[in-house]
């Protein structure tokens, strides 16, 4: 997924002069981005730096190794906020000592926004022309593909010449966020790659999604069993997670389409999740309590209004958004 929002962010700063061909290329990653950022390197001869999660595997790692990325990984560890913690802390090391690298901030500058527009473009050509509803859902990690792709479909749909019906936007969480506010829930088993934060991330748009899933491993885990089951998709648990809201939301809204979004292949989960397959519940048994407040949040499924909500106070990205060199990160993609 993250390749398209890779090679436009690339193609941008090369087009705008912020960086030269040989320049190195530095971000943190959970997985796919560090991968799409290391092709996006080797298509513009650039020096691509990974500060890794624990998250990154064998093949990922062995894929960087030979694209010529350099990758620093972070220890073994359970918990999203001391990965996201360390990764950070070292990217301002790396910083202090290379003032000269470039930080792509994929969490926080809007360039990674770009790339999803040819995306938008596709699914707008792909469905009804109708005046139907549209629903968009899934996984928010950076935000930028949700908050993207829901961006420009509304704007090339306004207008009723367009036939475009409203497009509804969901995002889908794990527990353990601060993003939508659920990091007083604590979800016992491993991380879903890729979603949810422990600090605030200026490329979330809020006030774009109408309503929030929040799952726990185990729910994700029954989803990406029965999508591969039942549909033959084999992809990763942040899908698994985005395809179990996609089906409850669809089946709620009679006559719309629904988009998800399935950021990785299943590959990196063959063990933790695909061979727990008997294990898996029966997605038709499993349902989301609804919630009005984050305070009322409970594993294993939850799901609220969220009406265009601005974020949670302790998700609001402040103006240098960890940037440590006082540079506005937002470029106004509200
Ligand atoms: C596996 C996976 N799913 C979902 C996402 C969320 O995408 P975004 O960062 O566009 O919100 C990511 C982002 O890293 C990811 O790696």
């Amino acid at each position: 997924m993250k390749v398209v929002s890779a090679l436009a962010a690339v193609r941008h700063l090369l087009d705008t002069g912020k960086v030269r061909r040989g320049d190195t290329l530095l971000d943190s990653s959970s997985g796919i981005y560090a991968y799409a950022l290391a092709l996006a390197c080797h298509r513009y001869g650039m020096r691509c730096h990974i500060i890794g999660s624990t998250t990154v595997d064998h093949t990922l790692r062995t894929q960087l190794a030979v694209l010529g990325a350099h990758l620093e990984q972070m220890p073994p560890s359970a918990d999203l906020k001391l990965d996201q913690k360390r990764r950070v802390a070292r990217v301002h090391e790396i910083l202090r000592a290379n003032p000269e690298y470039h930080w792509m901030r994929q969490y926080h500058d809007d360039i990674h926004y770009l790339g999803y527009r040819a995306i938008a473009e596709r699914v707008r050509a792909a469905v009804p022309a109708d005046g139907s509803p549209l629903t968009l859902v899934g996984g928010v990690g950076s935000g930028a593909s949700t908050g993207a792709l829901a961006r420009y479909l509304r704007e090339d749909g306004a207008g009723p010449a367009s036939g475009a019906g409203p497009v509804r936007l969901v995002g889908v969480q794990p527990f353990g966020s601060v993003t939508f506010g659920s990091e007083h829930v604590a979800d016992p088993e491993i991380i879903i790659a890729g979603i949810g934060s422990s600090i605030p991330f200026a490329n979330v748009a809020h006030t774009a999604y109408d309503a929030v899933h929040w799952l726990s491993f185990d729910t994700a885990l029954a989803g990406s069993v029965d999508l591969l089951r039942r549909h033959a998709v084999f992809a990763g648990l942040s899908t698994g997670a985005g395809y179990a809201a996609a089906r409850w939301e669809h089946a709620r809204v009679p006559g719309g389409t629904t988009v998800f979004i399935a950021a990785d292949t299943g590959h990196r989960y063959v063990d933790t999740v695909f061979a727990r397959h008997t294990e898996a519940a029966d997605l038709d048994d499993l349902t989301p309590r609804t919630v009005s407040s984050p305070a009322e949040l409970a594993l294993p499924w939850a799901r609220m209004e969220w009406n265009g909500a601005k974020a949670p106070a302790q998700a609001e990205a402040p103006l240098e958004a960890a940037d440590g060199r006082g540079r506005a990160a937002v470029g106004g993609h509200a």
